[in-house]
């Protein structure tokens, strides 16, 4: 399978980004658990595994296809944040960020008639949907519960879980 280098470039970019994107959300986690958020520190340690797991889809990717996954160097992310809504919010413009992101490969590699890329990108088309939402979702609640109230935002820690099988459960 051919792969042109510009778009070798820009996969190795992207395992650059998710690996980011792991990091980030074990950091979030690490402050959610540090200030007894329970809830939330298992969900986003729980995403910090996905985005490692996207991380290795472009590994396995560009190795496989006889190219070299670039393992990166991460640059640190935030450590505290001012609210558990704002950690979420922080996650919301990363997921979009991410989505930005995965176009542009999927331009790189529309524009290349590299097909076999193209493919393997859908995966991460539909993926970056169905975070955009689990975000969103979750920011809805602190609008409609109480962004204020610590009884509202102690449920919505707890009912975390909830929230993401409901949004996995949507139809896409
Ligand atoms: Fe891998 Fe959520 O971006």
């Amino acid at each position: 399978m051919q792969i042109s280098s510009e778009m070798i470039k820009a996969l190795n970019e992207q395992i650059s980004h998710e690996a980011f994107s792991a990091n980030a959300y074990i950091a979030i986690g690490s402050w959610c658990e540090r200030i007894g958020y329970d809830g939330s520190a298992k969900f986003f340690f729980e995403q910090a595994a996905e985005e490692k797991d996207h991380m290795l889809k472009f590994i396995h990717y560009l190795n496989n296809a006889g190219y070299e996954a670039v393992i990166p160097a991460i640059e640190k992310p935030p450590g505290s944040f001012q609210s558990l809504e704002a950690a979420f919010q922080f996650g919301l413009e990363s997921e979009r960020k991410v989505t930005k992101e995965i176009y542009e490969l999927v331009d790189i590699a529309a524009k290349e008639k590299d097909y076999s890329t193209y493919s393997f990108l859908q995966w991460f088309v539909t993926e970056q949907t169905e975070e955009e939402t689990l975000f969103q979702t979750i920011l809805q609640k602190f609008e409609l519960l109480g962004r204020d109230d610590k009884l509202a935002i102690y449920q919505i820690d707890q009912n975390l879980s909830a929230i993401r099988s409901q949004v996995s459960a949507a139809p896409k």
